[in-house]
C-alpha cells in the first residue's frame, strides 16, 4: 500500500542520524534503547559546533558582541520550548539539567508548602526520578506519600479510586506521562482536570512523551510538566520545567548564585524575575542551543507522525513477542507508547541484553528506575525495547529473531 502523501520519509530521516550507519559486533547496529537516550540528527550536532565555533560565551552578564548572540541564542530557545509545548510565555521555561532535576527543583521549594500530615499523590508506576525526590520532600517535612495503583501486567493505572485519593490534605499530584517500563500512556488532561478540582497542584513527567507525542500544556490542563532533551534527539545536560507564571512567581528559590538575584547584600538578596530566579549559576547554553535545533527538526517531522510511527512499531513488536514460548509481556495492548517490555522466563534480562547486543540489537535490561513497580508485578527485571522515528519494521523483525534465538539458547521455560 502506498503510503499517505502527508507521511514523513521515514528512511530518509533516519540518513540525518551518522550514528546508526554502523556495525557492532560485525552486525548492523540496530539502536532500541530510545527510552533511555535518543541518537542526535546532524541538524543538533551541527548546532552544537557552530555555537562552539562563532558564538561561544557566557549569557546575560557582558556587553559585548558574542556575549550578546549566546544570551540571544539562549534566549531564543526558551521561547521555542515554550511554543513546542505551548506554554503562555517563555518565563514559564526553566532549563535545567533534565527530568530528574525539573523534579527535583519542584520537590525542594514545596518544602515550605507542607505540613506534617499532608499528602504527595504518586503512581506506581513513576520512574525513580518521579519518587525519590517525593521521598525527600516528605522526610523533610512530615508529609505521607500515597499512590494509584496499576491494574497488573497490563500496567494500567486504577482510576476508580482516584478521587479518595486526591481527598484531603493532598497537595501535590505527579504522575507520568507515558511509562518507560509499561509504555502505558497515561491519560494526562483528565489526570490534570481531576487533581485540580480537588485543589490539588499536578506535575507531569513527559520525560518519555515530549519527543515523542504532541504536547500543549494549556490543553493538558498541567501546573508543572518536566522534560530532558536527551531523551528527544537533543544534548544531554539540558532539560525544561515548566511551571505555571503564577505559580513560579509564588515560589521561593532551588539554588542560589550568580543570575538567580536581583541585587545582593552581606546579609541577604533580593530575587530576579522568573525564570532567572531558578536558574543559578552559568546555564549549559550550548544545550540549549542544541534542544531547539531538536525541537525544530521534530516538530519539522511532525510528533502526531512519530507518535503514531512509534505505535505502529511497538505493536508489531507485541505481536511477534508475543508467539515467542516462556515470554511475558508487560504493558497495555491499546494506547502504549514507544516501549516494549517483556520477561522470558528462567532468563534473566541482563544474559538476554547481553546476548542482544552480540547481535548488533542495542537493548536495556534491569529495573528501568522502577523498582517498587517491577517488585508489585513479580519480576525482577525485564528486557526493554523502546523505539524513535528512525526505526524500521525490518527492526522489529531483527528483534523478534535475536529474542526468540536468544529463548532458545537459554533454554526460556515455556
Ligand atoms: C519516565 C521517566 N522519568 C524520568 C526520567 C529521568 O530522566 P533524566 O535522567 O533525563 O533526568 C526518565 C529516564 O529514563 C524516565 O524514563
Amino acid at each position: 500500500m502506498k503510503p499517505p502523501a502527508f507521511a514523513p520519509d521515514w528512511a530518509a530521516l533516519r540518513a540525518d542520524f551518522p550514528i546508526l550507519d554502523q556495525t557492532v559486533h560485525g552486525r548492523p547496529l540496530v539502536y532500541l534503547d530510545n527510552g533511555a537516550t535518543t541518537q542526535k540528527p546532524r541538524a543538533v550536532i551541527a548546532a552544537l559546533a557552530r555555537f562552539y565555533e562563532r558564538d561561544n560565551a557566557n549569557v546575560h552578564r557582558a556587553i559585548h558582541e558574542l556575549s550578546f548572540r549566546a544570551t540571544t541564542a539562549y534566549e531564543d530557545a526558551r521561547a521555542r520550548a515554550a511554543r513546542f509545548i505551548n506554554a503562555a510565555s517563555p518565563e514559564e521555561i526553566v532549563f535545567t539539567r533534565g527530568t530528574t532535576e525539573s523534579i527535583n527543583l519542584v520537590a525542594y521549594v514545596f518544602t515550605p508548602r507542607l505540613q506534617p500530615g499532608d499528602t504527595i499523590l504518586l503512581t506506581e508506576m513513576e520512574h525513580h526520578s518521579n519518587l525519590v525526590p517525593w521521598q525527600l520532600l516528605a522526610q523533610r517535612t512530615g508529609a505521607h506519600l500515597r499512590f494509584v495503583p496499576v491494574t497488573g501486567d497490563e500496567g494500567l493505572l486504577d482510576l476508580r479510586r482516584l478521587d479518595d485519593l486526591l481527598s484531603g490534605k493532598v497537595k501535590l499530584f505527579a504522575f507520568t506521562h507515558v511509562s518507560n517500563t509499561l509504555g502505558t500512556i497515561n491519560p494526562v488532561a483528565e489526570l490534570c482536570a481531576r487533581a485540580r478540582a480537588h485543589g490539588v497542584i499536578s506535575l507531569v513527567d513527559a520525560a518519555q512523551s515530549a519527543g515523542h507525542l504532541p504536547l500543549d500544556v494549556q490543553l493538558l490542563g498541567c501546573d508543572f510538566l518536566a522534560f530532558s532533551g536527551h531523551k528527544m534527539a537533543g544534548p544531554t545536560g539540558i532539560g525544561v520545567l515548566y511551571g505555571r507564571r503564577a505559580l513560579l512567581d509564588s515560589l521561593e528559590p532551588f539554588q542560589g548564585g550568580g543570575e538567580m538575584i536581583a541585587s545582593v547584600q552581606f546579609e541577604e538578596s533580593t530575587w530576579n524575575k522568573v525564570p532567572h530566579k531558578f536558574e543559578a549559576g552559568t546555564p549549559d547554553i550550548a544545550g540549549a542551543v542544541g534542544l531547539h535545533a531538536a525541537m525544530d527538526y521534530l516538530e519539522g517531522v511532525g510528533r502526531a507522525a512519530i507518535g503514531r510511527h512509534d505505535e505502529e512499531l511497538a505493536r508489531a513488536a507485541c505481536d511477534r513477542l508475543r508467539g515467542i514460548p516462556g515470554l511475558r509481556l508487560l504493558g497495555p495492548t491499546e494506547a502504549r507508547g514507544a516501549v516494549v517490555s517483556f520477561a522470558l522466563a528462567g532468563i534473566h534480562a541482563h544474559d538476554v541484553v547481553t546476548f542482544a547486543d552480540q547481535e548488533g540489537v542495542a537493548l536495556r535490561g534491569g529495573h528501568h528506575c522502577t523498582q517498587p513497580l517491577l517488585r508489585k508485578l513479580g519480576v525482577p527485571a525485564t528486557t526493554r525495547a523502546s523505539f524513535y522515528l528512525y526505526n524500521t519494521p525490518a527492526e522489529v523483525d531483527r528483534l523478534a529473531e535475536v529474542i526468540s534465538q536468544a529463548a532458545k539458547f537459554f533454554g526460556a521455560r515455556d
